[in-house]
């Protein structure tokens, strides 16, 4: 049985991985550590609120001794940290909350892991630090390089990838310096429920309801690599059954996207449900395809993102070959399980657009 402290878990990955593992594992103990930031919500957890093993924990990552508590009370021999900062452009509108909470936050967590599992001597051989991180600490590819592998040089290019990075690094120091156990997955862009609607493809979904704008950052073309985030949970548990300590994987979907081609392809599959679906169609009379007129006419080209990633892409070979990872979810599988996923979860998404993120929404989006 294993004891796991699960940071961020009440964000959009780190809920999805509490679901995950509550279903693969039901033994285990889950403690949920999450500081409820305008990205958190309660609610994600709701389908584990009753599971016998879970515990959820309102603080900061940033209270290492918080944290040394619970790690000490809860004999916690496993952390996955997800908490962090993470949307690129609320990092480049005010890059120091990504300084505190992903540089600084991650280096408390370690000291506290440092300090109960090392210094006192508590779980000293089975446990281990597994940090979440991202492939944009890579920086951007040109279409004809090849993917990103563990190898590649680390390149961040926007405040979001350069905190990460940094936390990459601590991650690593602390290994090599005090013998954590440690292991780090960098994974392209996931999709799927409870996804934070500032996010691109929330973002559209919505704003197809509505009948707003779906704002393009320049030219659309800059590629994505898109994985289903039950996948990256996936990856997560291989990571952790199977991983070396000390090393770094390589998560992804080896499905790259352009920008406008996954919009294109969202109004698409909206246009077919509202064309089908009467109710659908009362629901939401403000969007174009309750009256018959295709989604895509919302699309408005936008000033382009600063310092914008052309193509991020993910070589997963390593975690083919070390872990047997293999994504289960097909994009169209996953696309259509999310469509499904927003349309009946209309209260989740109401409750976390309020007031204040509808501003800053508003903020962002100037139609060049
Ligand atoms: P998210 O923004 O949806 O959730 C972040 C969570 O962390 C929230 O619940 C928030 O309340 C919590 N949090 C923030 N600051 C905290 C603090 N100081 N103490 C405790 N909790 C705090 O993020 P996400 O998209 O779920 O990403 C989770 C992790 O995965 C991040 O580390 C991110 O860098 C990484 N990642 C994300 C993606 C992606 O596509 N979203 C891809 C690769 C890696
Ligand atoms: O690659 C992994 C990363 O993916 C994670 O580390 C980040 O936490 C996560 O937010 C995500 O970063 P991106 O910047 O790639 O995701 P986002 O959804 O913000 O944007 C995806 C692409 O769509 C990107 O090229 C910018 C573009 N975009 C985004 C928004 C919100 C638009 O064109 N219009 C938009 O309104």
């Amino acid at each position: 049985m294993k004891k796991l402290l699960i940071t961020g878990g009440a964000g959009f990955i780190g809920a999805n991985f509490v679901h995950y593992w509550a279903n693969e594992y039901p033994e285990d103990r889950l403690v949920v550590l999450d500081a409820l930031t305008y990205a958190g919500n309660r609610n994600n957890l709701a389908p584990v609120e009753q599971h016998e093993g879970f515990r959820f924990v309102s603080g900061d990552i940033l209270d290492t001794a918080l944290v040394e508590t619970l790690l000490r009370e809860e004999s916690i021999d496993t952390i996955v940290h997800f908490a962090a900062e993470s949307h690129v452009d609320r990092s480049i509108s005010g890059p120091d909350a990504f300084i505190e909470t992903n540089i600084i936050g991650t280096h408390s967590l370690l000291k506290a892991a440092r300090q109960v599992w090392i210094t006192e001597g508590r779980c000293p051989v089975q446990h281990r630090f597994h940090h979440v991180s991202t492939d944009e600490v890579f920086g951007s590819l040109t279409p004809e390089d090849p993917a990103f592998t563990e190898q590649t040089a680390y390149a961040p290019n926007s405040p979001y990838s350069a905190s990460k990075a940094a936390s990459d690094f601590f991650v690593r120091a602390y290994h090599h310096t005090y013998g954590l156990n440690v292991t780090t997955s960098n994974c392209s862009n996931n999709y799927g429920p409870y996804h934070f609607p500032e996010k691109l493809i929330p973002l559209v979904i919505l704003n197809i309801l509505h009948g707003q704008s779906l704002p393009i950052y320049g030219d659309g073309k800059n590629i994505r690599d898109w994985l289903y985030v039950s996948d990256h949970a996936y990856g997560i548990d291989l990571t952790l059954k199977k991983g070396r300590v000390g090393e770094t994987y390589n998560i992804g979907g080896c499905n790259e996207w352009t920008n406008i081609d996954i919009v294109q392809l969202i109004c698409q599959l909206m246009d077919t449900r509202f064309a089908h679906d009467d109710i659908l169609r009362r629901r939401f009379p403000k969007s174009p395809a309750a009256g018959g007129v295709a989604s895509n006419s919302l699309i408005s080209y936008v000033a382009d993102r600063a310092g914008h990633d052309f193509r991020y892409a993910i070589d997963t070979a390593t975690a083919n070959e070390e872990l047997g990872y293999q994504p289960k979810v097909s994009f169209e599988q996953g696309i259509n399980l999310t469509l499904d996923w927003y349309l009946s979860n209309e209260q989740w998404w109401r409750s976390v657009m309020d007031g204040t993120y509808q501003q800053w929404i508003e903020q962002q989006y100037k139609v060049a």
